[in-house]
């Protein structure tokens, strides 16, 4: 009998996907590069499984049933192209290439094009979940070329992360890079989450003069609360960890943040989309201005604060931090699917954003019950322009305010960096007044560079120019919009 399936690439996550294949009943085929490492999986963690290996490309085709369907787990990037360059000499029309690794959307845009225009087959997934995903449940958002989905359809549900109501977190998401792109924002998101979390724990630590003991319980706590996450799980036990000597061992990572891209490929993509992903952006510059340890320590010697601790009832701080983290996240969501919102108008996805909340609802690195709240929320309005339009939401934006309000206050006061935080309620602030300074704005660029301006007494559209010095003329320069 031939496999159902080949997977390129037994590094921790490729293993750990044929493993969950194979629980699942699939027959894979594995291969990879260093052919040693293929020998060491079968005779390892692969031993006593239907797994089989394949030392060769061609062999690897081979042994696969037809249409083939063969699953890259590999680094993103031109290892991916040298690897798709290699296989397709072996394949047949219609055979399909699956890339699981955290490629970058327009590259599998392009992969798209070029398999197709060879009559190849190709789906990009973004696989999320890490290694103990990859093993037990991931989530896995496909997408690409749409008629290669029925046959990899029954695989990938039933190795993927499943809600409480048993319904998979994989699902078709769209036509070539679409996949990819989710991929994209759910990091991007991350990247959010993760530093709200930890602006949180500053705020704690320095602010209130928690101990690690007292931060455990707090963060403890607030799994109980609709912050309830994975993300908010790790934290809670990375906070009660001790090292060797019995101290937190937390206190002695250093303090430089590492980043891999998708964070910053989210960024890009909403300035030159003209989203205001303002919290995901403030996440990524956070993790720069972190890696620039030399230059922070020599700063701080030169322009000295000490962070004041915050005085005042605990509880209540802590409460108030509580639902600044909540409001805050909802902002980032918001803008994350504002982004996801704007491709899609862009390259014609029709991405389904209820959808979208259930495929991060379990087995990846932001799955919540929060996430659940978000599905429900565009199931009721699919239409939802931004998450305080359902009431749920919305009341807890305005339930949260003033305590939100304070506690941002408080950390410029201490001279506590919230960036996201900070971020976040600006963004609320901004996008819920009807008026901004933007008047004053477009007075400065029609004054230096007679850029025009519409007017609050005529329509839409009618654009104006003054000489405002009585020396420029009256010539406007041209509109338009980037
Ligand atoms: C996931 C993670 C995964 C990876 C990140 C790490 O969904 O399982 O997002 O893809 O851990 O890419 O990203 P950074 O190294 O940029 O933090």
């Amino acid at each position: 009998m031939k496999g159902d399936i080949g997977v390129i690439g037994l590094a921790v996550m490729g293993q750990n996907l044929i493993l969950n294949m194979n629980d699942k009943g699939f027959k894979v085929v594995a291969f990879n590069r260093t052919t040693s490492k293929v020998d060491e999986f079968l005779n390892g963690a692969a031993k006593g499984t239907n797994i089989i290996g394949a030392h060769s490309l061609q062999e690897l085709v081979d042994k696969l049933e037809k249409p083939r369907k063969i699953m890259l787990m590999v680094r993103a990037g031109s290892v991916v192209d040298e690897f798709i360059a290699q296989l397709v000499p072996y394949l047949e029309e219609g055979d399909i290439i699956i890339d699981g690794g955290n490629s970058n959307y327009p590259d599998t845009n392009r992969r798209c094009e070029e398999l197709a225009a060879k009559g190849l087959r190709f789906i990009g997934a973004g696989v999320s979940g890490g290694e103990e995903g990859a093993r037990h449940g991931p989530s896995i958002m496909p997408g690409g070329h749409f008629s290669s989905w029925e046959h990899v359809k029954p695989i990938f549900q039933a190795i993927s992360a499943k809600t409480p109501d048993g319904e998979p977190c994989c699902d078709w998401v769209g036509d070539n890079g679409a996949g990819h792109f989710v991929k994209m924002v759910h990091n991007g998101i991350e990247y959010g989450d993760m530093q709200l979390i930890c602006e949180a724990y500053q705020f704690m630590k320095d602010g209130l003069g928690m101990s690690y003991d007292e931060m455990h319980e707090a963060f403890k706590a607030w799994k109980k609360t609709e912050l309830n996450s994975y993300l908010i799980d790790i934290s809670t036990d990375i906070l009660a960890f001790k090292d060797t000597d019995g101290t937190p061992l937390v206190e002695k990572i250093l303090d430089t943040a590492g980043q891999k891209g998708t964070g910053k490929w989210t960024g890009i993509n909403a300035l030159d989309m003209g989203i205001p992903l303002t919290l995901i952006s403030e996440s990524v510059f956070a993790r720069c201005v972190s890696s620039f340890k030399e230059q922070r320590v020599a700063a701080s010697k030169l322009f000295t604060h000490t962070a004041e601790k915050i005085s005042g009832d605990r509880a209540e701080w802590l409460e108030a931090l509580r639902l600044s983290l909540l409001a805050s996240k909802i902002i980032s969501y918001t803008q994350g699917f504002m982004l996801m919102h704007e491709a899609s108008k862009t390259f014609n996805w029709n991405l389904n954003y209820g959808n979208t909340a259930l495929l991060w609802r379990e087995g990846c690195i932001i799955r919540s019950v929060f996430l659940g709240n978000i599905r429900d929320a565009y199931i009721n309005n699919p239409q939802l322009t931004w998450l305080a339009e359902d009431e749920y939401f919305r009341n807890i934006l305005q339930n949260a305010l003033p305590s939100w309000r304070k506690v941002v206050a408080k950390s410029v006061e201490a001279a506590i960096p919230m960036p996201c935080m900070t971020a976040a309620i600006t963004f609320l602030d901004g996008y819920t007044s009807a008026r901004l300074p933007a008047n004053l704005l477009q007075a400065q660029r029609d004054y230096f560079g007679a850029h025009t301006y519409e007017r609050t007494d005529k329509p839409r559209g009618e654009f104006f120019h003054t000489n405002w010095t009585g020396r420029g003329g009256d010539t406007a320069s041209s509109t338009y919009q980037v």
